[in-house]
């Protein structure tokens, strides 16, 4: 079985009661390809009317957990408590908490562990800068982030890489079809030589950065892009023309 296709729309720290029951209204009433798979991550406090409002079939992702079950530890949500909302997924590492928040590869692979060995699926984010890109350091940084995790986690079948280049987030810059195909293939090849050949058939490994309704078919054509992880295009109609780029 091939991987299916796989759309997120991350709303960041964008939204209100009223614009994100929009965006559910959108999703509900649109006709979505039944061969992708799409989840949504608004942010925390929008996490239960999401699950309340969407359709059955389309998926909620919290944009952050945290690795301890429970305790004083202020501000953070816990696996468990995803759980208890109905929420069956979680980004971990993106790299606006990599940067803005400091996270360092070691918390996001403790995140990430916890949200597998508590059965949520997982949008792992990595990427590099443009700095890191111009001095050819592009998939040296991506492999150490996702070793991080894989000395930590060993079962990747709940894990789903964002390939998501930080000078191509929200910018308008898309990597070229050719920049994100050959760090997808590098990434399954790595996921092949330091995971196991299944988890590099298996996982899927999306495109993140500035993806539109313009780019998106282009780049779907690439044999190791599995879908996208959508900013700011996924506040717009335009989400459901990425949803549907495949079809
Ligand atoms: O998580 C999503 C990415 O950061 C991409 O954001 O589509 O606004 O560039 P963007």
């Amino acid at each position: 079985m091939g991987r299916k296709f796989f759309v997120g729309g991350n709303f960041k720290m964008n939204g209100t009661i009223s614009s994100i029951k929009g965006i559910i209204d959108n999703l509900n009433n649109a006709k979505l390809d039944p061969e992708t798979e799409v989840v949504i991550a608004p942010p925390s406090a929008y996490l239960l009317l999401a699950r309340e409002h969407l359709r059955q079939g389309i998926e909620v992702a919290a944009q952050n957990v945290f690795d301890k079950p429970n305790g004083a530890f202020t501000g953070e949500i816990s696996v468990e408590q995803l759980k208890d909302l109905g929420i069956t997924w979680t980004l971990v590492g993106h790299s606006e908490r990599r940067v803005l928040l400091q996270e360092e590869d070691s918390f996001v692979a403790s995140k990430t562990k916890a949200a597998v060995d508590g059965g949520l699926g997982v949008i792992l984010c990595c990427g590099e800068s443009l700095e890191q890109r111009e001095a050819g350091k592009t998939i040296d940084v991506v492999t150490s982030q996702l070793k991080a995790v894989a000395d930590k986690v060993s079962d990747w079948s709940k894990i789903v890489i964002a390939y998501e280049p930080i000078w191509a987030i929200g910018t308008g810059k898309v990597a070229t079809t050719e920049q994100a195909q050959e760090v997808h293939a590098e990434i399954r090849e790595w996921l092949k030589k330091e995971v196991s050949p299944e988890a590099a058939d298996n996982t899927r490994i999306l495109y993140g950065g500035s993806v539109s309704d313009k780019n998106c078919v282009d780049l779907t054509k690439q044999p190791d892009i599995d879908g996208f992880l959508v900013g700011g295009a996924s506040l717009k109609p335009a989400f459901i023309d990425i949803i549907n780029s495949k079809m």
